[in-house]
């Protein structure tokens, strides 16, 4: 969480963040959570991050580094606490500072974020209240009476009910309003997470947002309300009154029943994905513990960014109309990103979870999950519905619509495995669907060179030099003068690199498990905590041997990438009948070229 890492680091200073990683004892923390063995010079355990029989979490402790070979995770303390317990950075740094007995001096806060950390208490705080407000109508009042036996016909029982906090607000203008006055609470305040509306009438003057409806509160992770869903009672327009978006309350970082299911999520290894508010009570009803609900939003990144925290494996459950199918398809793009495995049930028309639970019972639905595809042979399927069988017609669905998902597919044995799928099924050769995914999107001449070589003998070496400086940060003075990092192909390593040498200019050292907290995303976390703790490719005693061979690999990739792209812009030039350019280019290529030829025989000589 950059974000917050940059708040913090602006009221606990860097130094401090240094001083509780290192009084933290790591393997005593990470104890607390997994059992392990020593092995070596790690220690070793079954990962909490996922679900294995051998173990392959490691933790060195002199590094102050973590890393699971099965599913990446990696980090430092700080990292493990973080996804482990679920705790922000702030949230972590706060819990080591006091088991290591590290004083948190809390002056070092600004007055602006005193105020802000403040304002978002009292937003939660007056949610709370209106949240008492509404339970108490629902569970103790006369008015209320109706709206408990709605639910209950519904199936839900008093203790779900009780446990969701659900409640009631009654066909009234004014009853939150007369509550909240009582409690003293300012009314923008109350106003700012939209629970009343000011009147247009009278100025000054407010009445109830939510009036004569079911009220689902919506919590964090910490139990605290960040909003409301308001269903109607009965018949009416519209069906379901949401909280507005607040500084507390963002519907695409939010799942409804996350508070309630995160660790039978865990425990289950998977997640059924809902979209409505009774879908997800009655599926909590029905014993299905690990399930979560949109909140009348599309699905998004952060959501799944939030679910892999617990677990890689999402079954979507989708309501039978267009609208429901869709939005299956377009959240392909974003499990393939987040390699993550999506299975998708689409109910029979006219049904939703709930009322297919209630209608089949357990049992069946038990049935549908276990029956369910993957998301992606759906989207296949789906697709090749949706366009003619003529010979224009499935060409345009290979190109436009599978061509660009499986293109998107990481791992290369279950690409090569649907890309013989869509040929069979199309009746088309393999190649053709090969080269069709060699162009998923116009690139411009730019970004040709920033693209990873497919190759991965230069990210060897680039890895390897990155084993290299960690080990060996003399060797750091040379990689700097050639400006060797800058050669990288592989944006991040790239980024560690960078990130590795200018630690050194400014604390003199390069530390694994302090990098780690400044690079800002998950991707090279793991990276760097996986580089740092595989075992190098090198010895003491050959490693300067080595670290010639991988600066001279990474010298002659980033010519041949170069190479690339100048042939590129020459074939672009000769398009245009661009002469002079052409000319130019062809020199430059000339130089490369001549370049490479010095090199090689450099280093056959020396
Ligand atoms: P549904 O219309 O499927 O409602 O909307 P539901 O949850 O099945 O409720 P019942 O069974 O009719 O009582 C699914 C979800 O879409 C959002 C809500 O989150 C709802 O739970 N929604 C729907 C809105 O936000 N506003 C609406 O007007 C309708
Ligand atoms: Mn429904």
């Amino acid at each position: 969480m950059p974000g917050e890492r940059a708040i913090l680091a602006s009221f606990i200073s860097e130094e401090k963040i240094e001083e509780i990683k290192e009084r933290s004892n790591f393997l005593q923390i990470a104890s607390e959570y997994v059992t392990l063995r020593k092995i070596g010079r790690n220690y070793q355990g079954l990962c909490l991050f996922h679900s294995e029989k051998t173990p392959s979490f490691t933790i060195n402790e002199e590094k102050g580094i973590f890393h699971c070979f099965g599913c990446g995770a990696g980090g430092n303390v700080f990292t493990f606490l973080m996804r482990a317990a679920n705790l922000s950075f702030p949230e972590a740094a706060r819990q080591l500072a006091k088991k290591a007995g590290v004083e948190l001096p809390r002056e070092e806060r600004t007055k602006a974020e005193r105020q802000n950390q403040q304002e978002r208490e009292r937003l939660f705080q007056v949610n709370q209240l209106a949240s008492e407000h509404f339970q108490r109508l629902l569970l103790n009042s006369r008015e209320g009476e109706r709206a408990l036996k709605y639910l209950q016909s519904r199936g839900l029982s008093k203790e779900l009910i009780v446990q969701y906090r659900l409640g009631y607000a009654p066909e009234a203008w004014n009853k939150l309003l007369s509550w909240l006055t009582e409690k003293k609470v300012p009314l923008s305040r109350a106003e700012r997470v939209g629970l009343i509306t000011p009147s247009l009438k009278k100025k000054g003057d407010y009445y109830d947002h939510f009036r004569g409806r079911i009220i689902f509160p919506i919590f964090d992770l910490q139990g605290r309300i960040l909003g409301f869903g308001g269903r109607i009672l009965g018949q009416g327009q519209p069906k379901y009154l949401n909280s507005p978006e607040s500084s507390i309350y963002q519907k695409s970082k939010s799942l409804y029943g996350l508070y309630q299911a995160r660790e039978s999520i865990q425990r289950e290894d998977g997640v059924l994905l809902v979209e409505g508010y009774f879908d997800l009570l009655t599926l909590h009803q029905h014993n299905f513990l690990n399930s979560v609900a949109t909140l009348g939003t599309a699905l998004t990144r952060e959501h799944l960014d939030i679910l892999k925290r617990y677990t890689k494996h999402i079954i979507l459950l989708f309501d039978a109309d267009e609208g429901g199918k869709k939005a299956a398809q377009r959240s392909l793009e974003f499990f393939l990103e987040k390699e993550l495995s999506a299975k998708v049930v689409v109910l029979a028309p006219g049904y939703d979870p709930d009322n297919y639970l209630r209608e089949f019972g357990a049992e069946r639905f038990r049935e549908k999950m276990k029956e369910a595809p993957f998301l992606i042979d759906f989207f296949i399927e789906e697709t090749a519905k949706g366009f003619d069988s003529s010979i224009s017609g499935k060409a345009a669905a290979v190109v436009e619509g599978l061509a660009p998902m499986v293109a998107r597919i990481k791992n290369l044995i279950e690409r090569d495995l649907y890309i013989k799928k869509v040929a069979e099924m199309f009746g088309i050769k393999e190649e053709s669907i090969r080269g069709s995914l060699k162009q998923p999107r116009k690139r411009s001449v730019e970004q040709v060179g920033t693209e990873r070589v497919a190759d991965s003998a230069p990210r060897g070496a680039e890895e390897t030099l990155l084993q290299l400086m960690l080990e060996f940060p003399s060797l750091a003075a040379r990689i700097r003068e050639e400006k060797i990092v800058e050669l990288f192909s592989d944006p991040v390593f790239r980024k560690i690199g960078i990130k590795l040498l200018e630690e050194q200019e400014k604390v003199g050292k390069m530390e694994a498990s302090q990098i780690i907290d400044l690079l800002e995303d998950e991707q090279s976390q793991r990276t760097l905590s996986q580089l740092s703790l595989r075992e190098p490719n090198f010895s003491r005693k050959n490693f300067q041997k080595i670290f010639q061979d991988c600066i001279l690999k990474t010298k002659l990739n980033d010519l041949e990438l170069k190479k690339r792209r100048l042939l590129a812009e020459i074939k672009e030039a000769e398009e245009k009948k661009d002469n002079p350019r052409r000319n130019n280019l062809s020199l430059k290529w000339q130089e490369v070229i001549s370049l490479q030829k010095k090199l090689r025989r450099e280093n056959v000589s020396g």
